[in-house]
């Protein structure tokens, strides 16, 4: 496992970043995104120990988490999407996907950006892959793997889960909670003709993400629910931790 496969840390100004979580930044201060999971870490994590683990974080963002799991003893490897290909959007017709393109590419790479200037400013050790997360490459085993919140924003979520659980002893899987379909296990289409949501694929219960780990193999599966602040509302989420 050579360590030319991660990204080495650019050197990044605050000009240059999109904050997807709100956080407190050593030597800077409290920057505002669109999620505020502060007070709230643990619930999302679904109170998994995270004290001399070795994590695969899939999907980081801003790298709150990031450093709130290493803040936490963690080892972190996280894989964030590609610049080509990019985000799995939604095939809708180019008349509507096209547009959006160039300002999507620009947050995207102002998202990425915001994870390095965390990273810098908290002296962190994670590593960051570029990489597939339906098809990763060998990075060796974890203790852990976390999506939080990226299923939804994948075509194939099933496929990143079976990834992940050809690494990880735990899986930790946080998504959007609809109450209507708990219970059932499917997941929900959420783009229509009508609503041009190009970026988020799925509504997925938790019944479908512990059923699919208990196929997998997993053993001991928890699942709790909480809230937090997403644009100064409140939005309910599921945690679902999966053990061996
Ligand atoms: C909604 S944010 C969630 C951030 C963080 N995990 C959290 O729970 O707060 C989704 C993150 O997953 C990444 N992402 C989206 N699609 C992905 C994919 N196919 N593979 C890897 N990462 C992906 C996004 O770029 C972003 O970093």
């Amino acid at each position: 496992m050579g360590d030319t496969l991660f990204a080495t840390a650019p050197r990044v100004e605050f000009s240059d970043c999109e904050f997807y979580h709100t956080m407190e930044i050593p030597g800077f201060g409290l920057v505002e995104g669109q999620w505020d999971l502060r007070g709230g870490v643990d619930a999302y994590l679904g109170g998994a120990n995270f004290a001399g683990a070795r994590v695969l974080e899939i999907g980081p963002a801003s790298g709150f988490l990031t450093m709130e799991m290493e803040r936490r003893g963690a080892e972190i490897v996280a894989i964030e999407v590609q610049d080509d290909p990019g985000w799995d959007f939604v095939p809708y017709p180019p008349a509507i996907l096209e547009p959006m393109f160039p300002a999507r590419r620009q947050i995207m790479a102002r998202v990425k950006n915001s994870f390095w200037f965390t990273h810098t400013a908290h002296h962190s050790r994670a590593k960051l892959l570029y990489a597939d997360a339906y098809n990763i490459p060998e990075i060796g085993k974890f203790d852990i793997a976390l999506m939080g919140s990226v299923l939804l924003h994948t075509r194939a979520p099933l496929q990143i889960i079976e990834q992940c659980a050809r690494r990880a002893d735990t899986i930790i899987v946080t998504d959007l909670l609809h109450t209507d379909i708990e219970g059932t296990p499917v997941c929900r289409l959420w783009p229509r003709a009508d609503n041009n949501i190009t970026d988020t694929w799925w509504q997925l219960s938790s019944t479908l993400v512990s059923q699919f780990l208990g196929v997998l193999g997993y053993t001991k599966i928890e699942t709790t629910t909480h809230s937090h602040q997403h644009r100064h509302q409140t939005l309910n989420l599921f945690t679902v931790v999966a053990r061996r």
